[in-house]
């Protein structure tokens, strides 16, 4: 099954039966005065969510008051994790939290029944009212959980000379898989082995590649790290809460972009819900948007949760475009939706082109959300959309020319079918594109055709489809933008 299908899958195993397949699952948190979050609801829409932001938003608080959401099941040494665990008071920190600080959680129940919620909260100096909590085995894979032993002087590299193996468990053949896939690394055996000191014992991770054999503390970091995250994600209960901090730490980005498939396909098969913080633009690219939160610091010191956006989107914009502070942004849904704008505005208002910054979004859906976010956060914002995805202007935004994507407006219009059936094209449109289902494609299999490049041949497409029009018929586009961003001719 393709990696676009096990996405799918996850969705509709969570829309069609969410507590069957994935038990009783955090559906929604609402957090109250941690750390920097004075207030955020947040919805769990897929079993997987993945957390982006910038640094300090509040992410890390939210996966870490999500752990402490579940009593664990029978026989895990730690009865459940605790918010006073997570969030210490000390005399450097007097004040983690507030006095009224509390979590709010909502869990999905059997059939359709009402969702179960509960609160804990501060009560004169405890955390209560976790009593009713839902059984789930819960298992938080911090920085911590991989810190190469003998960086943290452990007794397996400290206490070598009296250091004595015990009994060795390989990892299940399909953990070892999955472990040798994400890190491209060919592995013969990968295995856990007992270790003792006179005075201590643990276990040590041991890999077999190449007739070498080494253990944890001659692996590399990323090694160690995926060794134990995917040796938790294949043993913990299934249908168990996942919390990942950071996964991508010591990973090279095509090991990312892999590790990100397998937790989707780990969610699919096992059950699992996880919950990750991320600074990865390859991670957050492989999941659907239900799966992507963006949280942003407000002006006034809130936080706000958004699906569908990341960190890459939105904010690495807001920084880059700061320093301009009368600049437009224009939210387009990607490159061609970009191209055929430049087009329009170079052909019937350059001046309105000298001012914008484009921000391709990725998905149609989120556009309305991003004009909404970057209006927030006082920037000029308009969002075009395509024209498959109609909108009348309000909210800031306003469709592109035509009713079709904007690709099969372009390329299907006479005199671009036209221009590209002279010379020194001579190819037909109509016939070339015939078999071509996913219109993302035109570009690139007419470019191929003429070994050309698939912008180039874009660039020029938009060209001739702007100019077989009168200014006129962008008018309507033109003044709408310039209307919005409070800027008449
Ligand atoms: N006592 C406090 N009162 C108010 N704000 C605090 C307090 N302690 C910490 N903070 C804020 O909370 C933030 C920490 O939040 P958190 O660790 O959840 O962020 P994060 O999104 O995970 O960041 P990163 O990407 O750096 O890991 C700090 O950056 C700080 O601004
Ligand atoms: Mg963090």
């Amino acid at each position: 099954m393709s990696h676009d299908d096990q996405v799918r899958k996850l969705g509709k195993k969570f829309t069609r039966a969410c507590h069957a397949n994935f038990g009783p699952m955090l559906l929604a948190m609402h957090v109250k005065g941690f750390r920097g979050v004075p207030h955020l609801t947040l919805s769990f829409t897929s079993p997987i969510t993945a957390l982006s932001g910038l640094n300090g938003t509040g992410k890390s608080t939210i996966a870490q008051l999500a752990a402490c959401a579940f009593r664990q099941p029978d026989g895990y040494a730690l009865l459940r994790f605790y918010v006073a665990h997570f969030f210490p008071v000390s005399p450097a920190d007097p004040h983690p939290f507030a006095a009224d600080a509390e979590v709010h959680y909502t869990y999905a129940t059997e059939g359709h029944s009402t969702p179960q919620q509960l609160t804990v909260k501060r009560a004169a100096k405890e955390w209560s009212g976790y009593k009713r909590q839902p059984q789930r085995a819960t298992h938080y894979i911090g920085f911590t959980q991989f810190i190469p032993k003998v960086e943290r002087r452990d007794m397996s590299v400290y206490g070598a000379r009296t250091l004595e193996l015990g009994e060795t468990r390989q990892l299940q053949p399909q953990a070892a898989q999955h472990v040798a896939r994400i890190l491209g690394l060919p592995y013969d055996q990968l295995a856990f082995t007992d270790v003792r000191t006179t005075t201590k014992s643990s276990k040590l991770a041991m890999a077999s590649r190449g007739g070498q054999t080494y253990s944890e503390n001659h692996m590399g970091f990323g090694e160690g790290r995926v060794v134990y995250m995917v040796n938790t994600l294949e043993t913990a209960p299934p249908k168990s809460l996942i919390l990942l901090e950071e996964p991508e730490t010591s990973l090279h980005g095509d090991a990312q972009v892999r590790l990100a498939q397998y937790l989707v396909d780990v969610a699919n098969r096992r059950g699992h819900q996880i919950i990750l913080t991320t600074h990865s633009a390859a991670i957050l690219g492989q999941f659907g948007r239900e799966s992507v939160v963006y949280l942003r610091r407000t002006p006034e010191n809130g936080v706000t949760a958004t699906h569908g956006l990341s960190t890459y989107q939105i904010d690495s914009h807001l920084q880059r475009e700061g320093r301009i502070p009368d600049g437009i942004t224009i939210c387009v849904e990607d490159a061609f939706a970009r191209c055929l704008t430049t087009w329009i505005f170079r052909t019937t208002d350059p001046d309105l082109l000298s001012g914008c910054t484009f921000l391709e979004i990725g998905g149609g859906q989120e556009i309305p959300g991003a004009v909404k976010l970057l209006r927030n956060a006082k920037r000029r914002t308009v969002g075009l959309s395509d024209g498959d995805m109609p909108h009348d202007g309000a909210g800031g935004v306003i469709t592109l020319p035509g009713s079709l994507p904007p690709e099969k407006e372009v390329f299907f219009h006479p005199a671009v079918k036209d221009y590209f059936a002279r010379a020194p094209f001579n190819v037909d449109i109509t016939e070339t594109l015939a078999g071509v289902a996913d219109h993302h494609n035109y570009a690139k299999v007419i470019a191929d055709r003429l070994m050309l490049d698939p912008t180039a041949i874009a660039s020029d497409a938009c060209r001739a489809y702007v100019e077989a029009h009168e200014s006129a018929d962008f008018f309507s586009l033109t003044d709408y933008v310039r209307s919005e961003v409070g800027d008449r001719r």
